[in-house]
């Protein structure tokens, strides 16, 4: 069913004491409420337990980053699926910029890495985008078709209809510049109508699409007022529990 969905990422910030902290402010200020949106906070890897644990019972879900590219073994320093599911967290986010710029993610690994989130029961949250001089170039639309095309598009039907999308324009993150309200219902509706074009128009119209890059407690009322916008992958803002919480009121 399509969700609308409010995820943070606190990508590389907060050590485990402070991202408890942070964790228990968010839980506090929804004070036991339901809120109009599913709640996500995307903690470092170190944290997944110990948050997954303070936040059981409230409305709020836990997110890692990332996950291995394989199933286990010797691979130093990484962290699998399975190890992610057992901290209790629900989702995982895949297919980050940061993860494709500076740690050299392609899709040949994101598909490694979706088969193994479905295969532990995880959600993945997947990731696409385009960088600046692409955009300028008015070649966003054929760009995030091919991310699309070369991973989640050659899942099943039956793993498609698991997972949620977000579209991050790179030139928006962490920059302060957000697409336009118009610019993200756009990409949004056109990556909708790919999905219609591959799976048909009822998977489409039950996936979550939600946008992110600069998204946050001011913009986050309009950008979610618009029909295709389901939401939003938060990752500045969620790093302040009264702003986060903000942006999930939105809804
Ligand atoms: P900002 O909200 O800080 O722009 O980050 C967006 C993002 O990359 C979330 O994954």
């Amino acid at each position: 069913m399509r969700k609308n969905i409010v995820a943070g990422n606190w990508k590389m910030n907060k050590n485990l004491q402070e991202g408890i902290v942070l964790a228990n402010e968010l839980k506090e200020l929804l004070n036991g409420a339901t809120p109009n949106c599913e709640v996500v906070i995307g903690t470092p890897f170190i944290h997944l337990a110990a948050v997954a644990e303070l936040v059981k019972g409230s409305a709020i879900k836990v997110a890692a980053q990332n996950c291995g590219d394989k199933e286990s073994g010797a691979y130093t320093g990484e962290v699998s699926a399975a190890m992610v599911k057992s901290t209790g967290a629900e989702f995982v986010i895949l297919g980050h910029s940061e993860r494709r710029e500076y740690y050299g993610e392609t899709s040949a690994t994101l598909n490694a890495k979706l088969a193994l989130a479905f295969a532990n029961g995880l959600t993945p949250i997947y990731c696409c985008g385009e960088p600046l001089a692409i955009r300028e170039a008015n070649a966003q639309n054929d760009f995030v078709k091919r991310q699309l095309d070369e991973t989640i598009f050659a899942l099943s039907a039956d793993d498609f209809k698991k997972l949620a999308i977000a579209y991050e324009p790179i030139w928006a993150i962490g920059t302060g510049v957000t697409a336009s309200t118009e610019q993200a219902q756009e990409m949004l509706a056109y990556i909708r109508s790919l999905i219609a074009d591959k799976f048909g128009k009822e998977i489409a119209e039950n996936t979550s699409i939600l946008y992110g890059g600069s998204c946050n407690a001011k913009n986050a009322p309009e950008l979610f007022a618009q029909p295709d916008i389901d939401g939003g992958l938060i990752g500045g803002a969620s790093l302040k529990s009264a702003d986060f919480k903000a942006i999930i009121d939105a809804f």
